[in-house]
């Protein structure tokens, strides 16, 4: 594995006593879990940050024009979405964005459709708002995941449900949803009068070559149908700064999501939100192409070392994300139990699949971003583990 990049991920960076949630741990336990990358942000973005907190003024901030040209710059130049001006709305985060939309567009008690297993947020904010989740779970077979389009439509016909929130691409299961798909799902929503939320945060972590599908790009349905959430956030690592758009083109549902977005006070931004996601559109491209080809060396790592060492579990095979979906339906307990004893008999933390929802209980969720030698102690801990389970 050679690799040509100024850029190194190999460095390890202690992140103990920095408050990371990833590793607010005891000594012993690797997190491998909330997807956060153990990686330093770009240097170029690192670079503007520190130019802005060397001012040393830090009133209530405005979002310049350069934000919004650097989100449609992005998008149009690397995933063929023309965005406008008007139809961006600064939000501090994807899930402060989702959780206002569904409190807007949703009363209590309306159904909310989600494709399971899914990212669990979606859960939470569903049921904090006083509505019902509907899982319209995926099809696995063979290794592979796709749409069950007629538990899909019956769901969205249901006079009680009025939004679908689709992960694009998909967390946890690692896929990019092709236009095709995409196509379909936007000509339901229209049918059935059901407004498509799409998380796109995933978007910009694909296979070195792949690209994603925006859901507004896949048709003129699907544009008109759509709120989209975008932000600069997992590609570049930058949640703990809490800066995001959300990307709504139909006028009257736009007007909606912005009432609801600056009632709930979440469409203004800190001092550092807008500076971190221009510098991270303008500047940041040739780091993320290197951090594109050492994550999917990464999950390569993962992919040859269960062949070898470990058959029992396998990876799906996933082309967005650097979180590896492992099935362990091959194994005599739950995800759940597995990641527990995984924990408790060698520090290794990863996630149990039930917590995505129906379709998760045999799989366990694995976030390889982080230095190769943490990933190789992750992959050596799994072994050990799951070697002591089997004795059991
Ligand atoms: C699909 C998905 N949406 C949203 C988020 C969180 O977004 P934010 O930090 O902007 O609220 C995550 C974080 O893991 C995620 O995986």
């Amino acid at each position: 594995m050679t690799r040509q990049s100024k850029y190194d991920f190999d460095i390890v960076i202690n992140r103990r006593n920095t408050d990371s949630i990833k590793w607010n741990v005891a000594e012993n336990v690797l997190p491998m879990w909330v997807a956060d990358m153990d990686f330093q942000t770009a240097p170029e973005i690192l670079d503007a940050l520190k130019s802005r907190l060397d001012h040393g003024v830090f009133g209530y901030a405005d979002v310049p024009d350069e934000w919004y040209n650097a989100y449609i710059d992005w998008w149009n130049r690397r995933h063929h979405l023309k965005m406008e001006k008007e139809n961006l709305i600064f939000s501090a985060g994807v899930m402060p964005s989702i959780f206002s939309v569904i409190k807007r567009l949703a009363a209590p008690g309306a159904h909310i459709v989600i494709q399971s297993p899914v990212y669990n947020n979606f859960y939470n904010c569903i049921v904090n708002s006083g509505c019902n989740v509907v899982e319209n779970q995926l099809v696995y077979k063979n290794g592979e995941y796709s749409i069950d389009f007629a538990d899909l439509e019956q769901k969205l016909s249901d006079s009680q449900t009025n939004l679908l929130i689709l992960c694009n691409p998909h967390n946890p299961i690692g896929k990019i949803w092709s236009t095709e798909d995409l196509a379909r799902i936007g000509e339901l929503a229209k049918k059935h009068n059901v407004t498509v939320v799409s998380d796109e945060i995933h978007c910009d972590i694909t296979e070195p070559g792949t690209h994603y599908v925006p859901f507004a790009a896949a048709s003129e349905t699907c544009r008109e149908v759509s709120i989209t959430c975008i932000a600069p956030t997992k590609t570049f690592n930058l949640a703990g700064l809490h800066t995001s758009a959300v990307y709504v083109a139909n006028a009257s549902l736009r007007r909606k999501v912005r009432y609801a977005l600056y009632t709930d006070k979440v469409a203004a931004p800190n001092s550092f939100a807008t500076v971190a996601a221009i510098a991270a559109f303008e500047h940041g491209e040739p780091w993320l192409e290197s951090l594109r080809k050492y994550l999917w060396e990464n999950r390569k790592l993962v992919e040859e070392f269960l062949a070898k060492e470990l058959p029992e579990i396998k990876a799906v095979k996933g082309d967005a994300t650097y979180l590896v979906w492992l099935d362990v339906s091959a194994l005599p307990e739950t995800g759940r139990n597995i990641a527990a004893h995984l924990k408790r008999k060698t520090g290794l933390f990863v996630i149990g699949g039930d917590a995505y929802g129906s379709g998760g209980e045999h799989f366990l969720r694995m976030n390889v971003a982080c230095p190769r030698s943490v990933c190789l102690e992750g992959l050596s801990r799994l072994k050990q583990g799951i070697a002591e389970l089997l004795q059991l």
